[in-house]
Parts: structure tokens; sequence; C-alpha cells
């Protein structure tokens, strides 16, 4: 049985996201350009959200640029910002075609302007599409959005449109930059780094992490098949015992 006959479509995890690692390296590797990795990352991009799509998966959610990669060297993130504008612009009639909607969480404002507008452009030109959500962390880090979460409401507060006692989980993930998606049931980092590198901290609570040793631009179908097939061969007790959830699924 091949890999794709070996997921179970009705335990499809609804929302994947991916800390899409390891560009520099797979570069290197060849004797090229940081940059030329970045390039090859883009081909990974196409081929997980075409086949996260297929399947039925509802939201990909990718981290491709953190608030902390803004302290790299000024001519890897001038290429990284161009990649940007340049592949959004070429990926949305196959976004459109897959019917793929593309979103953005992230402090995007402080982009530089052309990916900045390129950025709104697509998302405007995809936003009827419906079949999956493709959503990019740029500029974004946990850190930051739960800092912004804390002021607006804070805000709010003051301006007695909310009182103290309204705080609860759900009113905090409403005002998280994820508000319109479902927690991601599986967390996928490329390249063997075993850490988060503040990434969706207060969304990934329950998550499946799944650490593979594949660099970022070397990820292909297979391997994400791979870690759907390892995700729904895992037991998620969420706090209960194995027991519990057994009696559950026979009853
Ligand atoms: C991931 O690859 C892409 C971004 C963080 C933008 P890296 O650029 O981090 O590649 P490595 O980890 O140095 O190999
Ligand atoms: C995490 O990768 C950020 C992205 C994938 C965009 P990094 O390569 O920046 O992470 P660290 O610095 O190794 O933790
Ligand atoms: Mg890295």
């Amino acid at each position: 049985m091949n890999l794709k006959d070996q997921i179970n479509l009705d335990r499809l995890p609804q929302h994947i996201a991916i800390i899409m690692d390891g560009n520099g390296r797979w570069a290197k590797q060849q004797g090229k350009q940081r940059t030329f990795g970045h390039q090859n990352g883009v081909n990974a991009v196409r081929e997980a959200s075409e086949s996260a799509a297929e399947l039925g998966v509802r939201y990909l959610t990718l981290y491709a640029f953190s608030t902390e990669n803004w302290n790299r060297p000024k001519y890897e993130i001038d290429a990284l910002m161009q990649l940007l504008v340049e592949s959004i612009d070429k990926e949305t009639p196959t976004l459109n075609k897959n019917n793929i909607r593309l979103n953005a969480i992230g402090d995007i404002k402080s982009l530089p302007e052309k990916s900045y507008n390129q950025l709104l452009k697509t998302i405007k030109e995809t936003a009827g599409n419906d079949r999956m959500t493709l959503t990019l962390a740029l500029s974004y880090s946990s850190r930051w959005e739960i800092t912004e979460t804390v002021k607006l409401i804070s805000s709010k507060i003051e301006n007695k449109e909310l009182n103290i006692d309204d705080i609860d989980q759900q009113l905090i993930s409403s005002y998280l930059n994820t508000s319109s998606m479902p927690d991601p049931e599986l967390l996928i980092r490329t390249s063997g780094e075993l850490r988060i590198s503040n990434f969706l901290l207060w969304q990934i609570a329950y998550s499946e992490l799944y650490f593979t040793p594949k660099l970022w631009p070397d990820f292909k179908k297979e391997d994400l098949y791979d870690a759907i097939i390892d995700y729904q061969n895992r037991e998620r007790r969420f706090g209960k015992t194995s027991e519990q959830i057994l009696k559950n699924t026979v009853e």
C-alpha cells in the first residue's frame, strides 16, 4: 500500500503548522549561497500546499519569517522579501486553480511596502477560495502576538468595552492573529532542530509535535504523508487516561 493510502481521511488533522527550516544548510551542502536555499524552499511550499489541500486539510500555516529573522544580514532579508513578492505573485493563479485562500499572520505592516502590497493583493484575489486556508506567518513571533493581544484586551477594558471577568481562554484565543482558525493538531519542524523558535506558543498547547531531519527544500509530499501517518498513530489523551480514551473510541 502506498503512503497516501495509509492515511485515514476521516481522522485528518484540520490544521497543520510547519516550521520550514534548513534552507541555508541545504544550499551550503551544494556549495551555494543561502538565498539559493530559499529559492528552492518555494518549491517545497508549493508541494506541501498542494498535497495538504488534495488530502482535505483545511488549514496549513507556514512559518516563513520570524520577528527574530530581522536580525539576519540585510542582503538575506532583502532577498527573502524579494522572493516573497515574486513567488506570491507567480503562485496566485495556482492558488485560485486549487481553490486555496491566502492569509497572513504577524506584524505584516513592518514588511517592505512592495511585499506588503503584493501580499494584500493576493489575499484579496484569493478571498473567495474555500478548500484550504494557507497562512504565511511573516514577521511573526508568538511573544509579539501575545503582547499585542494583551495590549488590545487592556485597551478594551480601559474603554469599558470589556470587563476583567470576560477574560477567559476562549476570549484570549479570539484576540490572537489566529482567531479564525482552530488550533493546529499537528506541528512539523524540518531540519532536525528540536525547538519551537517562538511559533504559535498559545495555539500548540496540545498539538502533536513532529520533527524530521529533512531540510525544508527536500520536504516532499511523501514527507507530509509520513508526518500525518505518524500523527494518526498517536493516542491524544488531553490529560485523561489511556483507558478512558479507548473506552470512548469503542463506544
Ligand atoms: C528557514 O531556513 C527559512 C527562514 C528562516 C527564513 P533557514 O534560513 O533558517 O536555514 P538554516 O536553518 O540556516 O539552514
Ligand atoms: C524559525 O527558523 C523561523 C522560520 C522558519 C521562519 P530559524 O532558523 O529562524 O530558527 P532558529 O533561529 O534556528 O531557532
Ligand atoms: Mg534555520
